[in-house]
C-alpha cells in the first residue's frame, strides 16, 4: 500500500524548486494566443514545457514515497542504520520499507526470538539461516518441532549457495535419511556426565531431589573416567549397559588393572566399594544390583530409549559424521530434529544433551587460538527451545561470545524459560542484544515482552474549553423596588500536555502484530516495526536440486584415538 502521509514530510522550497516552479508557470503562459498563437501546436509545446516543471515535482514526492505495509500495528520505528555489507539483516521497517540490520560486532550479542505458534519464528529463522549458509558460514539448526518441509527447505538453502556437501542432518526419527551422531564421545567425564544428567529429573528447588541428582552424575562421571582411562569411547548402549550390569562395572575395573592404570583402578574401585554388600552365601563382597539400581534410578532405562530402535540406528556409532566440534570449525551446516510428536520425552531429552555438547564445543573452541576459531560467527538457531532448555543456558551466552558463536533462541512463551527459574530468564533476556518478538500469546509473555521492549517517555495533551451562560429574571414585586434582570456568558479554554513514562509498544498492541510481522529491539533502546521476508523456493529450483538425501562419508575418525567398547562383544562383561 502506499502511504500518503509522507507527502506531507515533502518540503518544497529552495532554487531548484523554484525553478521548477516558474516552468510550470512559463508553460501555461506559452499557451497564450496573444504570445505564440492558437494551433494545436502551441498547447502541445506549452504541455511540454509544464511537464519539465512537473517531473521535479513529483520526482521530489515520488522519492518519498513508499510502499508501506497497512497492518493494524502501527509505531513510530527509529529510523535504521545503513545497511554495511557483512551485516545481517533482519526484514524491512513498516512504513519506510527501510531494510533494517545488525552489525556482526551487536550480532555476537546474541538474539532471542518470542512469539505464539505459528506467527514467524521459523520463517524468520530461515531468513537468517540462508543468510548464514550464503555466507559460507556455520549452523546448527535444533528443530524441537520437526517438520519434513524443514529439512527439505534447509537442503535447498545449501543447495542455492552451493553447499549440499556441508549439510548433515541428525534426524533419529528416520535413521535412513540421517547421518550418524553420538553425543557421549567428545568432552571429559564430567562434561559427559552432565550431558547425561539431562536424563535426570531438574531439581532446583528440591533439596533432596537435587542430593539424588548431583549424587548420580558423580557416579556417572567415575564411570565415563574409567572408560576413558581404559582407552574405550562409549555409545548410549555400552552405558546403559555399564549403568544396570555389575558384571560390566567388574569387568572394567578388572581393564583397568590389566592395562597398568593403578590409580584409576584405585578410584574407580574405591567409587565401587559403595555399591558393594556381602553375599550371604559365598561371603564375598558382590555388587549390589538394587544399589546400583537405586543409585540411578531410572536412568538406565531411559538411556535404553537412545540405545534401542530408531534412535538406536542413529546414535549407536563409535565414528559419527556428525560432530560437533567439526562442524563448528569447519563452518558446516549440522540439522538437528528432535521428533517431539510421539516421542516427547525423549526428544526432550536428546534436545538437551546436544545443548550440553554444544556446550563442550563452545568451550573447546574458546580455548583455540583466535585463528582457528569461526571467522565468520557461527550461528545456532534453537527453535522451539521451551523443550530443551536447561540451566546450562545461563553461562553458555557469555562464553559463546568470545568463542565466536551467536545463539538464537527461538520460544513461544515466558513460562518456557521460567520452568528453570526466574535467573535463567533474566540470563536468556540480559544476554541478548537483538530481541525479536512476533505476536505473544497469552497475557503473561504479553506483559514481559512489552517490559522487554521497555518504555518511553510520551506527551499526552489535554484540551478542554468550556463555556456558560446565565440569565435571572426578577418579579414584579422586585422590580418594583429597582432590581433589575441579570444575564452572564463566560467562555474558558485550556491546554495541557503532561509527560509520562510509559510502555513504547503496549501489551495489547503486540496483539496485533500479523503474520510475519514482529516488534525489534537493538540494543535495548532502539525499536522497529518490522516485516520479515520468506524464503521460498520454486518448484523449477526444487526439480533441479532433488530431494535430499544424506551423505555419508567413509572416512570418519574415532575420536581423540579411542577404542570402541562394544560392550556387548566383551567376554566377561554380561552375564
Ligand atoms: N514473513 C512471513 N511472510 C509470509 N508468511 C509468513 C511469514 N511468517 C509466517 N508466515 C506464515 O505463517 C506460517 C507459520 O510460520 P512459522 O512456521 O514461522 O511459525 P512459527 O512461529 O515457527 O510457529 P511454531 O511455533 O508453531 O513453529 C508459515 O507457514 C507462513 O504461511
Ligand atoms: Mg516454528
Amino acid at each position: 500500500m502506499i502511504d500518503f502521509r509522507d507527502v506531507d514530510d515533502v518540503n518544497f522550497g529552495g532554487a531548484l524548486d523554484a525553478l521548477a516552479l516558474l516552468v510550470v508557470i512559463a508553460g501555461g503562459f506559452a499557451t497564450l494566443p496573444s504570445l505564440y498563437g492558437s494551433t494545436p501546436l502551441a498547447l502541445a509545446f506549452g504541455g511540454a514545457v509544464a511537464a519539465i516543471g512537473g517531473l521535479r515535482f513529483g520526482w521530489r514526492i515520488g522519492a518519498k514515497l513508499r510502499l508501506t505495509h497497512g497492518g493494524d500495528f502501527d509505531i513510530n520505528s527509529h529510523s535504521p542504520p545503513p545497511v554495511e555489507p557483512g551485516d545481517i539483516r533482519l526484514g524491512f521497517v513498516a512504513h519506510s520499507m527501510q531494510e533494517l540490520s545488525v552489525t556482526q560486532k551487536a550480532w555476537k550479542q546474541h538474539a532471542m526470538v518470542v512469539g505464539k505458534s505459528g506467527v514467524g519464528k521459523t520463517v524468520m529463522g530461515s531468513w537468517l539461516m540462508m543468510q548464514q549458509i550464503a555466507a559460507g558460514g556455520g549452523l546448527l539448526w535444533i528443530d524441537g518441532k520437526v517438520d519434513p518441509d524443514n529439512i527439505e527447505m534447509l537442503h535447498h538453502m545449501c543447495c542455492w549457495a552451493g553447499r549440499g556437501d556441508d549439510l548433515l542432518i541428525v534426524n533419529p526419527g528416520t535413521p535412513s535419511e540421517s547421518n550418524s551422531y553420538n553425543p557421549l564421545l567428545a568432552g571429559d567425564a564430567d562434561e559427559i556426565a552432565s550431558r547425561l544428567g539431562a536424563l535426570l529429573p531438574e531439581a532446583a528447588a528440591n533439596a533432596a531431589a537435587d542430593y539424588y541428582r548431583s549424587t548420580a552424575i558423580n557416579a556417572i562421571a567415575s564411570i565415563v573416567a574409567a572408560t576413558r582411562a581404559a582407552g574405550y569411547a562409549i555409545t548410549f548402549e555400552d552405558m546403559g549397559i555399564l549403568l544396570t550390569r555389575p558384571s560390566a562395572l567388574e569387568w572394567l575395573l578388572a581393564e583397568l588393572r590389566k592395562k597398568g592404570r593403578a590409580e584409576q583402578a584405585m578410584q574407580f574401585g574405591l567409587f565401587l566399594d559403595q555399591l558393594r554388600q556381602r553375599d550371604r552365601k559365598t561371603g564375598a563382597d558382590v555388587l549390589d544390583q538394587d544399589g546400583l539400581r537405586k543409585m540411578f534410578g531410572g536412568l538406565g532405562a531411559r538411556l535404553g530409549q537412545f540405545s534401542g530402535g530408531d534412535f538406536g540406528a542413529v546414535m549407536n556409532t563409535y565414528a559419527p559424521e556428525a560432530q560437533m566440534k567439526e562442524v563448528v570449525r569447519q563452518g558446516r551446516v549440522l540439522y538437528l530434529a528432535l521428533p517431539t510428536m510421539g516421542k516427547g520425552e525423549a526428544a526432550s531429552a536428546l534436545g538437551k544433551i546436544v545443548i550440553g555438547d554444544f556446550r563442550s564445543t563452545v568451550a573447546a573452541i574458546q580455548k583455540l587460538p583466535k585463528s582457528e576459531r569461526p571467522q565468520r560467527p557461527f550461528l545456532g538457531f534453537f527453535d522451539e527451545a521451551g523443550s530443551y532448555v536447561t540451566q546450562a543456558w545461563s553461562r553458555m551466552f557469555e562464553q559463546a561470545r568470545s568463542a565466536n558463536l551467536v545463539m538464537c533462541p527461538a520460544f513461544q512463551t515466558k513460562g518456557n524459560l521460567g520452568v528453570l527459574g526466574d535467573e535463567l530468564r533474566g540470563m536468556v533476556s540480559g544476554n541478548t542484544d537483538t530481541k525479536i518478538f512476533f505476536r505473544p500469546g497469552e497475557p503473561e509473555t504479553e506483559a514481559w515482552c512489552a517490559d522487554m521492549i521497555g518504555k518511553e517517555t510520551q506527551a499526552v495533551h489535554t484540551h478542554s474549553e468550556s463555556e456558560g451562560a446565565s440569565a435571572r429574571g426578577v418579579s414584579i414585586h422586585e422590580r418594583g423596588r429597582g432590581v433589575t434582570d441579570s444575564q452572564s456568558a463566560s467562555r474558558s479554554a485550556s491546554h495541557s500536555v503532561t509527560l509520562r513514562k510509559d510502555y513504547a509498544v503496549s501489551a495489547d498492541e503486540l496483539k496485533k502484530l500479523g503474520e510475519g510481522e514482529c516488534v525489534v529491539s537493538l540494543a535495548g533502546h532502539r525499536i522497529y516495526h518490522v516485516l520479515v521476508p520468506r524464503i521460498t523456493f520454486d518448484d523449477d529450483f526444487a526439480e533441479r536440486a532433488g530431494p535430499f538425501r544424506p551423505r555419508h562419508s567413509a572416512d570418519v575418525q574415532t575420536s581423540d584415538g579411542l577404542e570402541p567398547l562394544r560392550i556387548l562383544q566383551r567376554p566377561g562383561a554380561i552375564h
